[in-house]
């Protein structure tokens, strides 16, 4: 790779360079967000991984809501997250970068006569909201396609209220840098809407730059995923599929057992991805 076209991730404090510039200036991070997830809108509202499982329940034991609390759910995709807390917290609001995700989410609400969630199209990295005007946000599953964490995580700050609280569950990479540049390489490969899975000594550092302090922090798994279902051969080339079961097998076993979960199915295998949980207080 040309050392010109080399991009490095905002707040990686390795300045790691694993996606070109060009790639970029071509095609935003926005773009091709918008572009994955507008085909997919349908998919998630039916997908239970998302609907449910240990990275929904963590977030609301995390968040403990007592019924008053001004709610926002970032990157809320079809509603998931939002629609477990509308009972619990006083009012959401609901925003997502692409507007067939919170078409869908807003059909789903009207079919479940969900009435304290609204839901707006917004940048994580530009949220419409006041300033101090919350008392919680929400965000799971998904920084890991935001184009600038720091810029999040500092909007995360301006909409709380001192003392406000944010519950944030997204996959992570493991604290090693070979894998660190291995599972990014390989979430890019199958969908290049990932942007950047940092590990979770990484999220604590950018978080409490943010202005926050920490409260809980867990490791937390999604449910396992055929290799073959998750690679999407529908959508992925033959050549890519093969590229990404190569680097799977390129891992030593006890990576693939630790770190991922690997168990071997007939041609197929079965894995999880590391997730990573965070309770933070904004200062
Ligand atoms: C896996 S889905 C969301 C899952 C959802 N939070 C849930 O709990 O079910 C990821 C979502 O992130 C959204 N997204 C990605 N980048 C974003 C950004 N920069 N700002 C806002 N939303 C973004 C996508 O449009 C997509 O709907």
């Amino acid at each position: 790779m040309p050392a010109g076209l080399l991009f490095s991730i905002k707040g990686s404090p390795f300045n790691r360079q694993l996606k070109t510039e060009s790639q970029y200036t071509m095609k935003s991070v926005h773009t091709a967000v918008r572009e994955q997830f507008s085909q997919h809108a349908d998919y998630y509202a039916q997908s239970s991984a998302h609907a449910k499982g240990d990275t929904l329940d963590v977030i609301l034991n995390f968040a403990e809501p007592k019924g008053t609390e001004q709610t926002l759910d970032v990157a809320t995709g079809t509603g998931f997250t939002a629609f477990a807390l509308a009972p619990k917290v006083a009012d959401v609001v609901a925003t997502d970068l692409t507007p067939e995700m919170v078409a869908k989410a807003s059909e789903l609400a009207k079919a479940q006569a969900i009435e304290n969630v609204t839901f707006t199209v917004a940048a994580a990295e530009s949220l419409p909201i006041a300033t101090a005007s919350l008392d919680l946000v929400t965000c799971r599953l998904a920084p890991h396609h935001f184009q600038d964490v720091p810029k999040f995580l500092s909007e995360v700050h301006r909409v709380l209220r001192t003392d406000g609280l944010f519950c944030l569950v997204d996959s992570v990479s493991p604290e090693s840098e070979k894998l660190i540049v291995w599972q990014n390489r390989v979430e890019t490969l199958r969908d290049n809407s990932h942007v950047y899975g940092y590990p979770p000594s990484e999220w604590d550092a950018m978080i409490t730059d943010a202005g926050f302090s920490l409260e809980r922090t867990t490791d937390v798994r999604n449910a396992q995923m055929s290799f073959l279902w998750w690679v999407r051969p529908e959508k992925n080339s033959a050549e890519v599929v093969q590229e990404i079961r190569d680097a799977f097998a390129e891992l030593s076993p006890d990576e693939a057992r630790t770190h991922y979960t690997v168990r071997p199915s007939g041609d197929d295998f079965y894995f999880s991805w590391p997730m990573y949980a965070v309770k933070a207080r904004r200062k």
